[in-house]
């Protein structure tokens, strides 16, 4: 089957039906529930703060942020960036809570300096692979997104993009775009080698993010420096079908 963003750019693909079909499919719904708690737990929030959703859709990722009880450190406030209009239409319509802004992330993400503690992303970043002009390249979009991204985060903030690379190498094309930007970064990959596997990208600004999520994470160990790490002892690299690989 091919993959959406192979077929048209976003903001024709997510057009009113489609955006309605993906909204309303209870199966969609579900995997984004739970996409977006396991980036809001690699977050590590401890307290209410002030999140971008990038590429919010329909506002299916965003209203999870609303919803976490005091008791696990929320309500978070959000606001989401879209390039569907469709998708943002649908998302008022649904009354969200958060703020929405029309906007292509392939274009920076035009926030003052410093305004979120946070940032997520589920199944957006994939898109800015696919340059949609011949004067637009994948790698000047994810430079602007990823810059922009870096510089609207307070220092200490962290961000988790999940997304779903195409191959080794645009994996490796967008993590390196995120060090480029700054980032400390490192990938996460649930059920590796399955044909359910998601890829989260975990970001921090100023580098606290790593040694904080290491400690959380038993088992788990930084390898090869920023960006690299596996599950194991003695810096094995485990790639278990099912499981949790990083590298
Ligand atoms: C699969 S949907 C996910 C929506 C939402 N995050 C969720 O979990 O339901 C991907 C979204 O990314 C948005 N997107 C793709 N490329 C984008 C871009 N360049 N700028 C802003 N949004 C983009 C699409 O319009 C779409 O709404």
């Amino acid at each position: 089957m091919s993959r959406p963003e192979d077929t048209l750019p976003p903001d024709l693909f997510y057009n009113d039906a489609e955006s309605r079909k993906y909204t309303t499919s209870s199966r969609i719904q579900n995997v984004q529930v739970e996409m977006t708690n396991r980036a809001l737990s690699l977050l590590h929030l401890q307290t209410p703060s002030l999140i971008l959703d990038i590429g919010c859709g329909s506002g299916l990722s965003g209203e999870i942020l609303s919803s976490v009880a005091p008791s696990s450190g929320g309500p978070h406030i959000w606001t989401g960036m879209d390039i569907s209009a469709s998708m943002l239409e649908i998302a008022l319509q649904r009354d969200v809570e958060g703020d929405l802004l029309l906007a292509d992330i392939g274009q920076g993400v035009p926030f003052r300096a410093g305004t979120f503690d946070a940032a997520i992303s589920i199944s957006a970043v994939q898109w800015l692979c696919n340059a949609e002009s011949s004067d637009t390249s994948p790698q000047g979009r994810l430079a602007r997104f990823f810059g922009g991204l870096y510089a609207s985060l307070k220092r200490g903030g962290r961000a988790v993009c999940q997304f779903y690379p195409k191959n080794e190498s645009q994996r490796s094309m967008v993590s390196a775009a995120a060090i480029r930007a700054g980032f400390g970064a490192g990938i996460l990959e649930d059920g590796g080698g399955t044909k359910g596997a998601k890829v989260y990208l975990v970001l921090s600004v100023g580098g606290g993010l790593l040694r904080g999520l290491w400690r959380g994470w038993r088992g788990w160990m930084l390898r090869r420096g920023v960006g690299e790490a596996c599950k194991g002892r003695g810096g094995r690299r485990l790639g278990g079908k099912g499981g949790s690989s990083g590298f």
